[in-house]
């Protein structure tokens, strides 16, 4: 394993006195330590690995999060996550959702491996470097390039300098990709992205998907992959009650097949997919990421302020007009036109995108804190599940049918500073650090028994535990 240098981070702990928690709990500085050391655990020296295990490679959006958490403690390191994933980017711009790697992490074991995506077999866009999936994940990017920004100016001028021109180095990368999403994942400029499989919602079971994946249906004669998955996390104890089901993965593997048929072509996957969906959440990531970009070329004068500028208001807008009189936000299945409002977590897509009047987002932020949410009585944290227990659909050990997930309570704390709740975001704050302070650095948890689920340490859980254990 390849040193980090975790040494000369700067520790401001956001908390170091005792802390009105749950018996035997970490304190935040606890916690902070022992989330760098698993990050430095799952580190395999170009990138870190999102979890031993289940998740034995580089995942988009888990790598972002890394990014943000390790930016705490070296943005040098915070950068390499990024160069290497952005070293796997298609000739097209996207940035694929899984790079692999070949290490000794058990790589071989994970399914859908390099050979199910043939990606370079049958499109001439994806990289030459290492192998990739064909799918994307959710642009968090944007937010992990301003976060290491912003820990390299509090550094001393030799680590600064080191750091923004290698900001500078990575910037055709990331205007690259941003422009793949605006153009080629909205080409009807309604200011939503449209997305081609669940995986890339990051979202993968949710209920809000439901309706659209009814419609893929795998001929009688498919043969779908070993669940790996299952047989990963059985070890853990875990297994298959908290991961999709069989009929889920039937048709996660189906669109990859369809893909593969379209050649990864954006234009022929529009045309002949089974699955084609505009989704809100991933959409408002897209806006507050491209505002974020936006600042930082602005501070390093760098080009496409202007452009970054029009995307953020576009999806920004986008993703408005999706909203109900209570400002929560719907997808759209863009193969019936049907709207979907299933009372998943991504309906609060607009307090990370803005443009909500501020009565309409305060009643947003009330939905957020309500019975329905984060005020369930049977909450052992009050932290938004990924779906509402008040839904039909609530399932609270299965993925993202009902368990709370750190990096998305970290998306809406970082919504929420944004968007002008700030009083909202301390609340929701705290209570994640309580939940964090387990140590353990899960996956995801059990809503009502608090129960740390999936696989664990995950990289991203351990990450935004880092992030948030910190101010300023
Ligand atoms: N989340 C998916 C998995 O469980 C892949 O993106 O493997």
């Amino acid at each position: 394993m390849t040193a980090t240098p975790w040494a000369g981070a700067r520790i401001r702990p956001a908390q170091t006195g005792p802390a009105p928690r749950r018996r035997g709990a970490l304190t935040d500085m606890e916690t902070a330590a022992r989330a760098a050391y698993a990050l430095r655990g799952n580190d395999r020296g170009p990138h870190t690995v999102a979890a031993p295990g289940l998740y034995p490679h580089m995942w988009s959006w888990d790598a972002a999060f890394i990014a943000i958490g390790l930016a705490r403690l070296s943005p040098a390191r915070a950068l390499t996550e990024m160069e290497t994933l952005l070293a796997a980017q298609w000739r097209t711009g996207m940035v694929p959702h899984i790079v692999f790697s070949d290490g000794s992490d058990g790589e071989g074991s994970y399914e859908p491996g390099p050979a199910r995506w043939a990606c370079r077999d049958v499109c001439a866009d994806a990289p030459e470097g290492p192998a990739t999936s064909g799918l994307m994940q959710p642009p968090v990017h944007g937010a992990a390039i301003r976060r290491i920004l912003d820990a390299a100016l509090r550094a001393a001028p030799t680590e600064r300098r080191a750091a923004t021109d290698r900001i500078r180095a990575l910037w055709p990368a990331l205007l690259a990709w941003h422009r793949y999403l605006a153009d080629r994942r909205d080409p009807d400029r309604r200011g939503l992205l449209t997305i081609y499989h669940g995986w890339e919602s990051g979202l993968d079971n949710s209920p809000r998907w439901d309706a659209p994946y009814a419609a893929v249906v795998p001929p009688a004669a498919f043969t779908p992959f070993r669940r790996a998955d299952v047989h990963a996390l059985d070890a853990l104890g875990g297994g298959a009650a908290q991961r999709p089901t069989d009929l889920d993965y039937s048709r996660y593997q189906w669109l990859i097949e369809e893909l593969r048929e379209a050649r990864y072509d954006d234009a022929r996957a529009r045309e002949s997919l089974s699955f084609r969906v505009a989704d809100v959440l991933s959409s408002a990531i897209f806006a507050a990421a491209a505002e974020e970009l936006a600042t930082v070329a602005d501070e390093l004068a760098l080009p496409g302020v202007d452009e970054l500028i029009a995307h953020a208001d576009r999806f920004r807008r986008g993703v408005a007009a999706t909203t109900d009189d209570d400002g929560f936000a719907a997808d759209i299945d863009l193969r019936t036109g049907r709207t979907l409002r299933t009372r998943t977590v991504a309906g609060f897509a607009p307090l990370l995108s803005g443009g909500l009047e501020p009565a309409r987002r305060r009643r947003l932020v009330d939905t957020l804190f309500s019975p329905d949410w984060c005020g369930h009585p049977a909450l052992a944290t009050a932290l938004p599940p990924s779906t509402s227990p008040s839904s039909p659909a609530f399932d609270p050990a299965r993925y993202w049918r009902g368990p709370q997930w750190p990096p998305m309570t970290w998306l809406l704390i970082w919504g929420l500073e944004r968007s002008g709740e700030p009083e909202a975001a301390a609340v929701l704050r705290a209570s994640a650090l309580d939940q964090l302070s387990d140590g353990l650095f899960a996956e995801y948890y059990h809503p009502f028994t608090g129960e740390a689920l999936g696989a664990r340490p995950q990289s991203w859980t351990a990450a935004v535990a880092l992030d948030l254990a910190f101010t300023g």
